[in-house]
């Protein structure tokens, strides 16, 4: 049997068609995949929220008459003291653009109160939280630094959580800001292809009850990235509908997913390397000219190749 459609009803049902396959493939576009997240459960929110611990010590008033441009945030076990002091011999020295602080925890196992107090009041550098500081609580302590920035320093520019035992080409670094957006802008090196790791051994398993879905929103890797800082206390309020998990990196970018930012590559014009080195390398001292981070530097490494890099980097 044959159907003969009148032309006109062929021609309007194509037309319908088409309209309402853009009208989607627009409104996907425009929100992403994203949902309309509810908050999370009193409890679950517990755990990160910044309301639920308090500080040991802080320095609430380093911002107070000044706005850094660029705020080096970074994390570090309590006992790490040589890390911290190379750090600050480093790149991390404060300067005319930059401060740096170091967040910790509490030791698992005790205090170390007296020697940290101390360290405290010769470098006023040191924020100390009443958690336990571990691998598995690095949210929590990411968490607090975006509360601490929102609320302590909120007029600066950008800030970088940064690992100490990360090479940071300041210089370059710094440069490159100065045209980078002022608002909503997160960068380092991008992943956009993460998975949960299921194996019950990794580092990095996530169970599927904390974690179902089955792959990770872009985010950045945790060694070093960096942002504007309004979105410190945009991230800080996205916590209420993201469950914690114990991945920092990957729980800033499902914090991010939920205000619809994405990160930014942070790649060379003309051989699209990334600028956020993941790998270790030897020391080059031009070769780093043109890198922002090269990762795993040992405090002695770091201390070693500084004065080369600082006072040689501009020739390159
Ligand atoms: C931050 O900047 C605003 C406007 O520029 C100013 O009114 C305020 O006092 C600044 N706050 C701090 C803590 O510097
Ligand atoms: C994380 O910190 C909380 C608060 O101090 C503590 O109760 C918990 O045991 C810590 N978790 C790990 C895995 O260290």
């Amino acid at each position: 049997m044959r159907i003969i459609y009148p032309w006109s009803l062929v021609k309007f049902l194509a037309v319908s068609a088409v309209l309402v396959l853009s009208a989607q493939i627009v409104s996907r576009v425009a929100l992403g995949k994203r949902s309309t997240p509810s908050p999370l459960p009193v409890e679950e929110y517990r755990v990160i929220s910044p309301e639920t611990y308090r500080y040991i010590i802080n320095q609430p008033a380093v911002c107070e008459d000044r706005s850094p441009f660029l705020l080096f945030m970074v994390p570090v076990a309590p006992l790490e003291v040589a890390a911290r002091e190379a750090v600050r011999k480093t790149w991390g020295a404060p300067s005319q653009d930059t401060l740096t602080l170091f967040y910790v925890g509490v030791p698992e196992g005790g205090q170390v109160a007296s020697t940290l107090e101390e360290e405290s009041m010769k470098h006023a550098d040191i924020i100390q939280v009443n958690f336990q500081d571990s691998y598995q609580n690095l949210t929590i302590k990411t968490m607090m630094m975006m509360n601490w920035l929102a609320t302590h320093c909120p007029n600066a520019s950008y800030a970088m959580k940064v690992d100490a035992d990360i090479f940071v080409n300041v210089f370059y670094l710094i440069r490159r800001l100065r045209g980078a957006p002022r608002q909503g802008f997160i960068t380092g090196s991008v992943i956009r292809d993460g998975t949960p790791r299921r194996d019950s051994n990794s580092k990095w398993h996530v169970s599927e009850e904390l974690y179902p879905e089955d792959s990770f929103p872009w985010y950045v890797s945790g060694a070093g990235y960096v942002f504007s800082a309004d979105l410190a206390a945009r991230i800080s309020w996205a916590s209420r509908f993201v469950r914690m998990i114990p991945l920092e990196d990957v729980y800033v970018g499902l914090c991010l997913r939920v205000l619809g930012v994405r990160p930014a590559y942070s790649l060379s014009l003309l051989t699209f390397r990334n600028l956020f080195e993941l790998r270790k390398l030897d020391y080059d001292r031009c070769t780093f000219a043109k890198l922002v981070i090269v990762n795993q530097f040992k405090p002695s490494e770091l201390l070693r190749v500084w004065p080369d890099f600082s006072k040689g980097h501009t020739s390159c």
